[in-house]
């Protein structure tokens, strides 16, 4: 039988994994009024695994199998703070890899449920310890992968497989969903993959765009991109999720960062907020983070910016934290 035109092109996904990436750009507008500027969110929420962190998890477990670093029937091992975790276990179970993820006693238990649908097996490590602990998320990654047989340890922090998923994708959507118009683009840091891929793919296209990092109060970043010291006296607990860090990611590219801006906990929290009753976008704690982050630009803004603000994930991931109202009092954000 021959098909007319529009049904011969496949509009079909053999897996989940092709559903990832693709993602819509969406105008903000109530929240962004007394901005000058366009302002638009990459909702990375709308990826299948409802993060951006599908991009780097496919990314990772692609290369490890075609460098024949992962062979069949063998086991992924990754530290994560969740969505990492989520997406790597989507895409175990759909390719037959059994999934240990460690994570910290941080993570909501909304993502922790996630995790254990997917069939993931979960350590849940101390959040307060030093990376170089044995009792820390990355050691007993490490321990775990040396002691079981033909498992790969993806280190998300220090696979530049993580960059290369953003460089290869998220940028050059960007870029085409803007038509090229962009001139500021704000993502919230943990990794770097995000910030960096991206804004490294941008900048290849146009020097001049702004490449502008979102980091928590009780994060390295900032300072080291600001005097290249690594100081010990930034690090403290902070409620943010899987936004700045206590460590240098390899991901992180600070040649490329114009600057960073620190947001506070209980701000980014009523931003997120704010986004779901404002704009009906639902994204998580780090998208209020990077929202706040864009109205703090206002003074340098102009009428003929585009900025692009990426939401990392989708809001239902936080419904036992920032959108409960009894989590927000017992932090004493109300
Ligand atoms: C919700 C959320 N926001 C922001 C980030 C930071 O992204 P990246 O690790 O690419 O820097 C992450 C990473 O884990 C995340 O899960």
């Amino acid at each position: 039988m021959t098909l007319p035109n529009t049904l011969a092109v496949k509009s079909w996904c053999d897996d989940v994994t092709e559903a990832i990436g693709n993602t819509p750009l969406i105008k903000l507008n109530r929240i962004v009024a007394d901005l000058p500027c366009t302002v638009y969110a990459k909702l990375e929420s709308l990826n299948p695994g409802l993060s951006a962190k599908d991009r780097i998890a496919l990314s990772m477990i692609t290369k490890a199998e075609e460098e024949g670093r992962l062979l069949p029937g063998g086991t992924v091992i990754e530290s994560t703070s969740g969505n990492t975790g989520f997406s790597v276990a989507m895409i175990c179970a759909v390719k037959g890899y059994s999934c240990i993820l460690c994570t910290t006693a941080k993570i909501s238990n909304e993502k922790l449920t996630a995790l254990k649908a997917l069939g993931a097996i979960v350590k849940v490590c101390p959040t307060n310890v030093k990376p170089e602990d044995p009792k820390s998320y990355y050691s007993v990654a490490k321990t775990l992968h040396e002691e079981i047989d033909n498992s790969i340890y993806l280190n998300q922090y220090y696979n530049l497989d993580n960059t290369e998923a953003h460089y290869t994708g998220t940028g050059p959507e960007i870029w085409r969903q803007t038509q090229g118009t962009i001139t500021h683009y704000v993502a919230a840091c943990g990794t770097g993959g995000t910030l960096c891929g991206t804004g490294k793919y941008l900048i290849e296209q146009n020097p001049s765009v702004k490449i502008i990092g979102i980091d928590a109060y009780g994060s390295v970043l900032q300072k080291y991109h600001e005097t290249g010291k690594f100081d010990q006296n930034e690090i403290y607990p902070y409620k943010l999720e899987a936004v700045g860090k206590n460590i240098i990611p390899d991901n992180v590219d600070f040649d490329i960062i114009d600057r960073f801006i620190k947001i506070e906990d209980k701000i980014a929290a009523h931003r997120a907020r704010e986004l779901a009753k404002a704009e009906g976008i639902l994204v998580g704690y780090s998208a209020g983070a990077a929202i706040e982050g864009v109205l703090r630009l206002k003074e340098e803004l102009t009428e003929d910016n585009v900025v692009v603000v990426l939401f990392s994930d989708h809001g239902s991931k936080y419904f036992g934290k920032v959108f409960d109202d009894e989590w927000m009092q017992e932090q004493g954000f109300m």
